[in-house]
C-alpha cells in the first residue's frame, strides 16, 4: 500500500479553534510579528517545536497513575533507569528536568575558560551552556550538511578530517567530543552508524570521552536502518544500542524521543564524574532518584522509551516530513533535502530573493504562514543568529523556516492543509516584504524581539 497511515487511533482529542484570516492578521500584529509571542490557542497548527508537544499514549497515561512520589528510592526511578539502560547500557543514569539541565551539569564539569568542545553542530542550548562556562564550541559537520540541496544520506555526519585537525590543534583544551543525533541545527539530518563509530574511535585515540546528544536517537536509528548498507535487517533497538555502545555518556531531552512532555537525563560511565554530577544535581535539580522530575514523569518516560522504537510509528513519523518535502519541492518551493527526521525546513533566502537577508526573509515566511493558514513555524536564520556580540548585524549562514512536527499529534489532512497554505503563499510570495527589528534583547533575541513590516 502506498498510504502510510497514522498507526494509532485517537482516544482523546483537543479541539483546534478555527480562526479567520482577518483575525490572524490582527493577532500577529498584536504579537509584534513574532510568532513566539502568540497565544497557542490562537494557533491552528503549531509547528514551533517537536519538544514536549507530542501526544502521550494510553499506556503512558496509565503509567502516570503508577508514579511513586517518594523523595528517595522511588520504584518509578528504577523503572525509568532500566528503560534507559535497556537502550543505552550506560552505567549511571541521572534524571534532569530537561535536556539543557543535563548540559548545564555536564559543562559544569567539562566546560570552563580555555576549553573547546567539538560537535557535528551544537544545538543552541548546548552552545549556550558551553559559552556560559567560558568554553568555546565548534561545529564540524561535513560540508554537505551545510548545503540545503545536497542529497547526501547522512548530512549530519561529523567531518572526521576536521575533527582530527581540531584535536591536533587544540589537544589538551578539548575535554570531550560530542555528536548530536539527529543534527537538529543542521535540519534534523541523521548521522550514520559508521560515522558514530568512527567519531568514537577518534575520540578514544586522543583519550577524550565521547558524548552523544541523543535527543532524536530513534529517528536517527530509523534513517540508519533505511539508508546504511548492512543495517536493513536489524531492529531499531539493536541499532540504537550499537550507536550508544561506543559512547562514554549522553545528554538527553526526553521531550523528544522519549515521548515526554517534560524530562531529560545525563548518562555517564565514569564513576567519579557521575558522583560529581550527582552532587551538582542535588544542588540544582533534586535527589538522584528523581532529578528534576516527579515519579509520574519518570513512569511516562519509561513507557515512552518502549514505544519510541516501534517501526510502524517511526515509518509514519519520518514519512510525514518526506511527504511534505516532496510536495513542496514539486511546486518549486526550495526545501532542505532530503527531509530530516522531525521537521521540514524551507529555504526562505532562496525562495524570496527580493528580500535582503538583513531584512529577514525567514521572518516574512513565518508571519505569512500564520496570516494565511494559522500555522506557527520558527525562523532559523538571521533573526536567530544575525546579531553579533558587538551589536552589529550579519546575515546568518542560511535563512531557513522550520516546521517541526509534534509526535503523534497531527494527521495526514493537517499535512495536506499545510501544503495548500504553501501553494497559496507561492502565488503571492513576490508581494511579501521584509521586516525591521524595533526592540531586541542582547542574547537569544529571537524569543522576544519585536518587528515592524517594511512598507
Ligand atoms: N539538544 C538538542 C539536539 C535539542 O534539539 C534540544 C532541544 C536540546 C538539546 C535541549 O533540550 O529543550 O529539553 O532543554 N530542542 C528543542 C527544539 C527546544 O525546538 O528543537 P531541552
Amino acid at each position: 500500500m502506498k498510504t502510510i497511515f497514522e498507526p494509532f487511533r485517537i482516544k482523546s482529542v483537543e479541539p483546534i479553534r478555527v480562526t479567520t484570516r482577518d483575525e490572524r492578521v490582527r493577532l500577529i500584529r498584536e504579537a509584534n510579528f513574532n510568532p513566539f509571542t502568540l497565544h497557542s490557542d490562537d494557533v491552528m497548527i503549531d509547528l514551533l517545536t517537536d519538544s514536549g508537544t507530542g501526544a502521550m499514549s494510553a499506556a503512558q497515561w496509565a503509567a502516570v497513575m503508577k508514579g511513586d512520589e517518594s523523595y528517595a528510592g522511588s520504584p518509578s526511578f528504577f523503572r525509568f533507569e532500566a528503560a534507559v539502560q535497556n537502550l543505552t547500557n550506560f552505567k549511571h543514569i541521572i534524571p534532569t528536568h530537561q535536556g539543557r539541565a543535563a548540559e548545564a551539569i555536564l559543562f559544569s564539569m567539562m566546560g570552563g575558560p580555555g576549553r573547546r568542545i567539538p560537535n557535528n553542530t551544537h544545538f543552541d542550548t548546548t552552545r549556550g551552556n558551553i559559552e556560559a562556562s567560558g568554553a568555546e564550541g565548534a561545529d564540524l559537520v561535513i560540508d554537505e550538511g551545510l548545503d540545503p540541496q545536497s542529497l547526501h544520506p547522512f548530512k549530519g555526519n561529523m567531518d572526521l578530517d576536521k575533527l582530527r585537525s581540531y584535536l591536533d590543534e587544540h589537544g589538551d583544551a578539548v575535554p570531550c567530543v560530542m555528536v548530536t543525533i539527529t543534527n537538529n541545527a543542521g535540519g534534523g539530518q541523521p548521522v550514520s552508524l559508521k560515522n558514530i563509530h568512527a567519531t568514537g574511535a577518534l575520540a578514544r585515540e586522543y583519550g577524550k570521552p565521547f558524548i552523544i546528544d541523543g535527543c532524536r536517537f530513534a529517528e536517527n536509528a530509523w534513517f540508519i536502518k533505511q539508508r546504511e548498507a548492512g543495517q536493513g535487517d536489524r531492529s531499531i533497538t539493536e541499532i540504537v544500542r550499537d550507536c550508544f555502545s561506543v559512547a562514554d555518556g549522553m545528554t538527553m531531552s526526553a521531550k523528544k524521543d522519549a515521548f515526554g512532555n517534560i524530562g531529560g537525563w545525563l548518562a555517564l560511565n565514569d564513576n567519579d564524574m557521575a558522583e560529581t554530577a550527582r552532587g551538582h544535581l542535588i544542588r540544582t535539580e533534586g535527589f538522584p532518584t528523581y532529578g528534576g522530575l516527579s515519579g509520574r514523569d519518570l513512569e511516562a518516560l519509561a513507557q515512552g522509551l518502549v514505544e519510541i522504537v516501534d517501526e510502524d510509528y517511526l515509518r509514519y513519523r519520518i514519512r510525514t516530513n518526506s511527504y511534505i518535502v516532496e510536495k513542496l519541492d514539486a511546486i518549486g518551493i526550495p526545501v532542505v533535502k532530503p527531509a530530516g527526521g522531525h521537521a521540514v525546513f524551507v529555504d526562505a533566502r532562496a525562495w524570496l530573493p527580493h528580500i535582503d537577508p538583513l531584512l529577514y526573509p525567514g521572518q516574512a515566511v513565518s508571519v505569512a504562514l500564520f496570516e494565511l493558514g494559522g500555522i506557527r513555524a520558527v525562523e532559523i536564520g538571521t533573526v536567530m543568529f544575525g546579531r553579533q556580540p558587538n551589536g552589529s548585524e550579519m546575515p546568518a549562514a542560511m535563512d531557513l523556516v522550520r516546521l517541526a512536527f509534534p509526535r503523534r499529534t497531527y494527521t495526514q489532512s493537517h499535512a495536506d492543509y499545510i501544503i495548500e497554505v504553501f501553494e497559496e503563499l507561492a502565488a503571492i510570495k513576490n508581494s511579501l516584504k521584509g521586516y525591521r527589528i524595533t526592540w531586541e534583547q542582547k542574547l537569544m533575541r529571537h524569543f522576544t524581539c519585536k518587528f515592524e513590516p517594511l512598507s
